[in-house]
């Protein structure tokens, strides 16, 4: 990729965003990173952000400042968002105005599951984004092993993992440093033209596997449980989540408890060039070193 290029990080400062800015700059891909709030400048540049533009995904205008002199978009939406579609919908337009060369968007494993929201959501961007006549490049990454972090604490206090679903759904989870590379390494490589990539995990693992694989690591009894959805949904509400957004989640998650969201690994391991991270290595790295 040619140094004068410049690339548009959408979500730059959330979980995802971080990490991948972090991949972009390690490759040494000049990024400028959107934030709504300008106060997220200085901890973007000390992640390597060459720019910042400060803007709301729902303001056109900001986003058209934004797009400006950028030849790649990175769109990472954040999650659940309601207007995900029409989001994806305006930066379209405004790469094909601005002549945006290349556009990555960060969609999800099976956005087809339409009895999940944003999964359907995902799935109109797509659309949107294959119709478009853009360069693009579609990423479905599976579901974090990083959610294993909110739930540490407690699963040190209780001996307990005790996700809202079927201790029995499995799922492909996936390290989001894996999936950071992998999109560097799309954006900033040719080749990756007109693809959609799933983005699995090497193993389909159930929270009974989880902690069976905790259990030997830590080397105590953990013991998995499908937490009260009930139960989740209601501390969502004591903690002033909106009403549509838990409805999202009470779907995902029943959904996840029916039919869990598995895949295959092999489409990781060749855009990675190497093995992806195992469940067990990501909590040794995380906990254990
Ligand atoms: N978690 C998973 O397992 C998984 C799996 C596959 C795909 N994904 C997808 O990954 C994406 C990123 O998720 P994430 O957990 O990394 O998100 P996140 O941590 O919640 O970050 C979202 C970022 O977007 C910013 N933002 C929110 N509303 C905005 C607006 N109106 N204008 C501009 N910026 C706005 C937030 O700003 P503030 O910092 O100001 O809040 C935040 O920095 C989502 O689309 C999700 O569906 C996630």
């Amino acid at each position: 990729m040619s140094t004068s290029e410049l690339i548009l990080l959408t979500g730059a400062a959330g979980k995802t965003g971080r990490k991948v800015l972090q991949a972009l700059t390690a490759r040494q891909v000049a990024v400028r990173a959107l934030v709504r709030r300008p106060e997220q400048e200085e901890a973007m540049r000390s992640l390597g952000a060459a720019d910042i533009a400060v803007g709301d995904l729902y303001d056109t205008r900001s986003l058209e400042a934004a797009v400006q002199g950028c030849s790649k978009i990175v769109h990472i939406c954040p999650p659940m968002d309601p207007g995900e579609t029409e989001i994806a919908e305006t930066l379209i337009d405004l790469a094909q105005k601005a002549d945006v060369r290349h556009f990555i968007l960060y969609s999800v494993l099976h956005p087809l599951l339409s009895d999940v929201p944003h999964h359907h959501r995902k799935l109109e961007a797509e659309r949107a984004l294959v119709n478009s006549g853009l360069t693009y490049t579609i990423l479905q990454p599976a579901r974090y092993m990083q959610h294993l972090l909110p739930l540490w604490d407690r699963l040190q206090e209780t001996g307990v993992h005790d996700m809202p679903f079927s201790i029995d759904a499995q799922f492909c989870v996936v390290d989001l440093i894996d999936l950071a590379e992998v999109t560097a390494r799309v954006t900033a490589e040719p080749g990756h033209e007109q693809a959609t990539y799933q983005l699995a995990g090497p193993q389909n693992l159930s929270q009974a596997d989880m902690a069976a694989i905790l259990s030997r690591l830590l080397k105590r009894d953990i013991r998995a449980e499908a937490r009260s959805s009930q139960d989740y949904l209601e501390r969502m509400a004591a903690a002033g989540m909106s009403a549509a957004r838990i409805e999202n989640f009470r779907l995902m998650n029943t959904h996840y408890d029916a039919h869990g969201m598995t895949g295959n690994p092999r489409v990781l391991r060749w855009l990675l060039d190497r093995e992806p991270t195992t469940y067990e290595a990501f909590v040794r790295r995380e906990f254990l070193s």
